[in-house]
């Protein structure tokens, strides 16, 4: 299989046919950062947390393919800066009250605030009306916290393949439903795949929480990319 051969900030990349950028990336030890993208799940492209520039033109790198010779620009300031203001646009657009989450610590929006340090953000908050749903009997979806990256829509199925989550409604009234029908029918392993697969805190699995306590979990030592750039686990 011939690799194709690109470049991330100038530094000298292969890839696969076929990969994405975020994928090639990856392989080649260097992270550009993610939200709504998730291994193994059909990209959704709705975060535009990946966003890179090739030749002049801003693209999602968790959709776009790899070809040969592009030049990916991935840590321009202005790409960051603009990265910046989407984490902060998210976190004034939900209520996110990080100390009081069972998903701190484990949480990627907040790891993403810590990584491009973010303090105050640069729009008001909106502390917007959202509900709970704790009407099935092994999750709770928290809307307060869901920032729309559809990774429970395209990832949680029941065995026939129906969708457990979906997105209802458009502009600020965007919303996760669950399916009660088919969440009553979820095993409890179904169950915690559906909280891993939530990038923040807006799935929980009901009647647990704090086994692993704040400090001791996945970002509080090792920051987000961070096992990227080092080549852990490829
Ligand atoms: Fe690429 Fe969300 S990670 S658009």
């Amino acid at each position: 299989m011939t690799e194709i051969r690109f470049t991330v900030d100038g530094r000298p990349c292969l890839a696969k046919p076929g990969q994405t950028i975020v994928e090639a990336a990856k392989a080649n030890g260097v992270y550009i950062p993610v939200l709504c993208h998730y291994e193994g799940l059909k990209p959704a492209g709705s975060c535009r947390i990946c966003t890179v520039r090739v030749a002049g033109r801003y693209m999602a790198a968790c959709t776009q393919p790899v070809t040969e010779g592009m030049a990916v620009e991935n840590t321009a300031p202005d790409l960051e800066d603009m990265r910046k203001s989407l984490i902060e646009m998210l976190f004034v657009e939900g209520n996110h009250f990080c100390p009081a989450c069972e998903k701190s610590g484990n949480c990627e929006l907040q790891a993403l605030g810590y990584r491009y340090r973010m303090l105050a953000p640069r729009f008001p908050y909106l502390w917007p009306v959202r509900t709970v749903d704790a009407g099935t009997p092994l999750v709770l979806l928290d809307r307060n916290r869901c920032v729309q990256c559809l990774r429970c829509v395209r990832g949680v199925r029941a065995k026939d393949g129906r969708k457990i989550f979906a997105s209802v409604r458009r502009g600020p009234r965007v919303a996760i439903e669950i399916d009660h029908k088919l969440a009553a029918k979820l095993t409890e392993e179904e169950a915690r795949r559906a909280m891993d697969l939530c990038p923040v805190g807006a799935i929980l699995r009901k009647e647990t929480g704090f086994v692993r306590p704040i400090g001791r979990r996945k970002f509080d030592h090792t920051p987000i990319g961070a096992d990227v750039e080092k080549g852990i686990g490829r």
